[in-house]
């Protein structure tokens, strides 16, 4: 076998075997036809030879290595006795079956075996690769690298959009040019991070969000993760993505094996928001729990931002009633609610009710949201231990650490090893307890540090804390299936597709300040769908960043998401109250459309301005959302084109109430707005409409309905 042909409906990727080594790429791209000849595009990619090179061409491929003369970065990294630091794996064979491929390679110079992970997804065309290493021989491997794999960017490339930020600040986008040389990023904070997204997409010249290549890319891995673009200046370009290993923290003895995590990629030719819509069918057909995919995503209200550590049973039964009333159907208690846990410098571990806040336990609480009509949720946060805390008082061996360096608190809190069985087991025992006692339908799986001196018998142990993690989440769910989970790391710091394959939502900030919300949720939403994106509306006065804003800004911006709410609802008075039940009987409306649909983000030509929206799987029907998130510089409307409706059906579009005052007044014949305007959807695309939104923090919300017949 010479090529090895991966397609799916839209996308085929073609492997070149003729090297007898680690495979190159022949081809990726449009799906071929089927009488396609891999050799003849193989001989295309051909390289012509120069002066001051080496006597044969060097290529990059699907695993760069060091002993083929390939001048760049390889994607492994490691040494025996500080011999075998260069490889060259032969193929020994092959395995095929329909979308995927196990090529398995042998170097008997260095007694190493490395099998690569190839699979391609039928609808979405998202490529998923790994990596296994095997030490056949002795002595140890101590492996310091290894990729989850190479990707070969096209030369006419040249942009990179990447995903940094900070604590309520998740998710903010850069774009530059690709750099000759290696531009590096690292995450060495024990989980996916609020810095670094291991996400990264290159594109054509000026690609946007529906025009020019792109290719993206993802690595599904919770813990820390080196990745990075490299130009080599002769034009070949390649993006790897890894898990950062610390030295020593993976030796691999005779027959021990390592994996790398897998990495995702995708590619279009219609822009962000065709690779967006690639990147969430994959996750809704391929990742996410069933339960995210076949149940309502229940209206969450979430305590915290209400009460804080502040519990008092009688006074959150009110608020559960009430929020009952709004039309909530899912109350979470927050932090505050187990033993001694009264403010952020104690307690965590001590994973049984507090006496002194919930004499007979949480089932009143319970009963009473039941009665009412939603489900029941709790905050944990198992991974961590106070050092004012029963548990650390009894174990004070459990924490991870390393003997001669202090060990540093994060918001008063150290971490458990997860590598100790005696740890594992009890976290097991006590949430397993919890889940067995109560109807409890959702877990908020908080972890507010980030890790440090993470040591386990002197040994760096960051890799084997976040397999760790995974295993528990994994045994709780086999023992409680009905449970779904959030992953929480002090929002938005552990948000990737592995964590993703367990919990059924993310809470994508701690930011509810909408403007900071509209930034987050727009450079989350590449990768991830609307349905698993957590979003409340806070308070008015936002306590992030003490901003305030108007509720029906705040309600368009969670609107778009898992919505809920996290404010103590008695300070609202009844206009806004009125407004957000609206909203909340808006979101039952519209939900499935929201949270099954293709969802978009419009390209404005007003940048002061942010669009979004999402059109229903049969084109039928749609929801777009306008927000104004500064002064307008102009006093005439600015055009809005929509996109990704059919352009031959004709829509009716309305405007949706509740419309903010400032721009209701500015409208000319406000009924025919609520009405609506029937217009083909060619023309909604390319003529577009003009709105005019006066003040900054306002939106609207426009629904479109096909109404041929
Ligand atoms: C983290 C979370 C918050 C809240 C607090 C509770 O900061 O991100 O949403 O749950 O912990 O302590």
């Amino acid at each position: 076998m010479s090529y090895v042909r991966l397609d799916s409906d839209s996308i085929s990727y073609v492997l070149d075997l003729s090297s007898g080594g680690i495979p190159r790429m022949a081809y990726w791209g449009s799906r071929l036809h089927d009488r396609a000849e891999p050799d003849q595009l193989a001989a295309m990619n051909n390289r012509p030879l120069f002066q001051a090179w080496l006597d044969e061409p060097y290529f990059l491929n699907i695993f760069p290595e060091q002993g083929t003369g390939f001048r760049g970065r390889p994607a492994l990294s490691g040494e025996k006795d500080g011999q075998h630091w260069a490889t060259l794996f032969k193929i020994e064979k092959i395995e095929q079956k329909n979308q995927s491929a196990r090529i398995f390679l042998i170097d008997n110079l260095a007694g190493l075996k490395l099998v690569l992970d190839l699979e391609i997804d039928a609808t979405s065309g998202i490529l998923s690769r790994r990596t296994t290493i095997k030490n056949l021989t002795e002595p140890v491997y101590r492996l310091s690298y290894c990729a989850a794999g190479a990707i070969e960017i096209p030369s006419n490339c040249h942009e990179l959009l990447t995903f940094h930020g900070c604590w309520t600040g998740e998710f903010l986008t850069q774009r530059y040019a690709f750099r000759p040389g290696l531009t590096q990023f690292e995450n060495r904070t024990g989980r996916t991070s609020h810095e670094f997204f291991p996400g990264l997409i290159a594109g054509t010249k000026d690609f946007g969000e529906n025009h020019g290549t792109v290719y993206g890319t993802h690595l599904g891995w919770s813990g820390n993760s080196v990745f990075f673009t490299e130009l080599i200046p002769d034009g070949i370009r390649q993006i790897q993505m890894a898990e950062l290993l610390m030295p020593g923290e993976i030796v691999l003895g005779k027959n021990d094996t390592y994996t790398s995590p897998w990495i995702y990629s995708g590619l279009s030719h219609k822009g962000l928001n065709g690779l967006s819509h690639k990147f969430h069918q994959f996750l809704r057909r391929k990742i996410l729990p069933r339960t995210t995919q076949t149940s309502k995503r229940p209206i969450i209200f979430n305590s915290w931002e209400a009460v804080y550590f502040d519990h008092n049973l009688d006074d959150l039964c009110r608020m559960a009633s009430k929020t009952a009333d709004l039309g909530f159907e899912r109350f979470v208690l927050d932090d505050g609610w187990f033993h001694n846990r009264n403010d952020d410098t104690q307690a965590l571990g001590d994973w049984w009710t507090d006496q002194k806040k919930y004499p007979q336990g949480l089932q009143p609480l319970i009963e009473h949201v039941e009665n009412c009509g939603m489900e029941f949720g709790l905050w944990i946060e198992p991974e961590m231990i106070s050092p004012n805390s029963e548990l650390y008082r009894k174990h004070p061996d459990w924490v991870l650490g390393l003997e001669g360096f202090p060990q540093l608190t994060g918001r008063q809190q150290l971490v458990l090893d997860l590598s100790r069985q005696d740890v594992m087991t009890y976290l097991f025992d006590r949430l397993n307890e919890i889940l067995a006692l109560h109807p409890i339908s959702y877990l908020k799986w908080d972890m507010n540090r980030t890790l440090t001196m993470a040591g386990h018998k002197g040994c760096p142990a960051f890799h084997n804390q976040t397999k760790s993690l995974y295993d528990l989440i994994d045994r709780l769910r086999e023992a409680h299936p009905h449970i779904e989970i959030e992953s929480c790391a002090s929002g938005g710091g552990r948000i990737d597709f592995e964590i993703l394959k367990r919990t059924d939502r993310f809470w994508t900030s701690d930011s509810n300040d909408p403007f900071r919300r509209q930034q987050i949720q727009k450079g989350a939403s590449i990768f991830f769908p609307p349905e698993i994106t957590g979003s409340h509306i806070g308070p008015a006065t936002c306590h992030t960043s003490g901003r305030i804003t108007d509720i029906t800004f705040r309600a368009l911006t969670s609107f778009f998401s898992h919505f809920g709410a996290e404010f103590n609802l008695f300070e609202l008075d009844d206009k806004e109250e009125n407004i957000l039940k609206t909203y909340i009987s808006l979101h039952k409306q519209y939900r499935d459309i929201i949270h099954h649909g293709r969802s978009i983000r419009l390209e404005l030509s007003d940048p002061l301005r942010n669009g979004l929206g999402v059109v229903s799987s049969d084109m039928k029907t749609a929801l777009f959302c306008i927000v104004q998130m500064d002064i307008p510089t102009q006093t005439s409307a600015r055009t809005i084109c929509f996109s990704h409706l059919d352009p031959d059906s004709t829509y009716r579009l309305r405007l949706i109430r509740p419309v903010h005052h400032s721009i209701e007044s500015k409208l000319v014949n406000p009924e025919n707005w609520y009405s609506g305007f029937r217009l083909p959807g060619k023309t909604l695309m390319q003529t577009g409409i003009s709105i005019f939104l006066p003040w900054p923090g306002t939106g609207v919300m426009f629904e479109l309905k096909s109404i041929n017949r």
